[in-house]
Formats: C-alpha cells, sequence, structure tokens
C-alpha cells in the first residue's frame, strides 16, 4: 500500500474529496470496513474538529461523530458555545479500524497504526488547505500525534492555544493553531464522567476564544 496521494485529485474542492475518497485503496483499511467515511461540514468552517476513526456506528451511516461519542461532542460543542455551523468534523483515519470478537462477532474499535495514519494523511492535508479554518481541535492522543508529532502528550499539553505548528504538509496553508483535548470516548469510558466533560467542554471554550 501506498498511501492515499494517489487518490486525492489535485485541485478539488471538498465535495470532489469526499467523491474520491469513496474508492480510496491508500492503506489496507479499506478492505474490511463498510465505507469511506469522510467528514461533515463547510468549506467555511472556522474550527475544525479532528477525531481518530470513525466508530462502528460512523462506518454503517457513513458520517462522522454520530454515534454516542459523537452525541457527547455535540452537547460539548453547544455548552462551549461553538455552532455546528462554525465546525468541520472529520477524522484522522478514514475507514473503520476493527476486529471481530465472540459468538457475535462483535467489531471492537482497534487504533490505527503509524502507516495507517500516514497513510490516510493525504487527505486531512487536503481538507484542512481547502478550509484554512483559524483554530484546529484535536480529540485526543491519535489526531494529537498525526498533527503535532509522536511526543506530544495530550494529557500534559490540552486546552492550551498552540501557534502555528511545524507540520511536514506543505500543502496545508498552517494559518490555524490548535487546541488539544480528550477524545469524547475516553469522556464516556472515565470514572468520574462529570469531570472529564467538564474538562472537554473548558477545552472547546479554548477554541471557542479564538473565534471570538
Ligand atoms: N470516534 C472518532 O474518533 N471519530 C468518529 O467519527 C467517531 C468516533
Ligand atoms: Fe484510504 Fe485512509 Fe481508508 Fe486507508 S484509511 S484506505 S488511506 S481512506
Amino acid at each position: 500500500f501506498e498511501g492515499a496521494g494517489r487518490w486525492v485529485p489535485p485541485g478539488a474542492g471538498l465535495d470532489g474529496l469526499r467523491r474520491a475518497a469513496q474508492d480510496c485503496q491508500g492503506c489496507d483499511l479499506y478492505e474490511n470496513a463498510t465505507q469511506t467515511v469522510f467528514s461533515s461540514g463547510s468549506a467555511s468552517a472556522r474550527v475544525v474538529l479532528i477525531g481518530e476513526q470513525p466508530g462502528d456506528q460512523e462506518d454503517r451511516q457513513g458520517a462522522p461523530f454520530v454515534g454516542p461519542a459523537g452525541k457527547l461532542l455535540d452537547r460539548a460543542l453547544v455548552e462551549a458555545g461553538i455552532e455546528r455551523s462554525d465546525a468541520y468534523v472529520t477524522n484522522a483515519v478514514k475507514h473503520f479500524r476493527f476486529r471481530q470478537e465472540g459468538p457475535g462477532k462483535r467489531r471492537i474499535h482497534q487504533t490505527p497504526d503509524a502507516a495507517q495514519m500516514t497513510a490516510c494523511r493525504p487527505w486531512l492535508a487536503a481538507e484542512l488547505h481547502i478550509i484554512d479554518p483559524d483554530v484546529i481541535v484535536l480529540l485526543g492522543a491519535t489526531a494529537a500525534k498525526a498533527l503535532l508529532g509522536p511526543s506530544f502528550r495530550v494529557t500534559r499539553q490540552r486546552g492550551r492555544l498552540i501557534p502555528r505548528p511545524p507540520i511536514d504538509d506543505e500543502t496545508s496553508r498552517q494559518n490555524a493553531c490548535y487546541v488539544a483535548t480528550v477524545h469524547p470516548s475516553a469522556v464516556l469510558r472515565a470514572d468520574d464522567r462529570d469531570a472529564a466533560y467538564a474538562g472537554l467542554v473548558s477545552d472547546l471554550k479554548v477554541a471557542a476564544e479564538v473565534l471570538g
């Protein structure tokens, strides 16, 4: 597998990207997933939120953050004062990675590996280039490491504005600052869910302040 690069249509808009991504075979993940899950939101969005990869529900429905984690994220965005119409929601990896287990063959989420993240990166770079947002919210360690490097630690560096980090995509305009926070799924799994949720909202408010 050679990565998504050769499936990304040069000069395309978001609709063109979304269409082309349906055929991507840039890594092995297309083989077992139902479909490519691209993004939701418009090219005029001022904030981009990046998750890890589609989950079970997203894989079936073909849209990002529509399952339990998405419901929680929607609530947190409202509470932080970020309008859904101002937000573009996408993932670092566009196909669901899972293993199947047990008699019911339940699909268990697996974190994408470094090669899969690298393979899928041209899609994200193309999205960011088109949207050119004011602020990018990194939801969880996978997205944070994908954009800010493997040594980034969400636990230590969350909730702070990170100005225009050096990332390796020349295609990205890199005008946005970044805010990292916990993944909404981690909030759902947390022992103290209320505290974890409050932390997510407070980090999202840091992004909201950039929007003014
Ligand atoms: N988790 C993610 O990271 N992305 C989704 O789209 C859904 C759940
Ligand atoms: Fe292409 Fe990304 Fe899907 Fe891999 S995960 S096949 S690179 S869209």
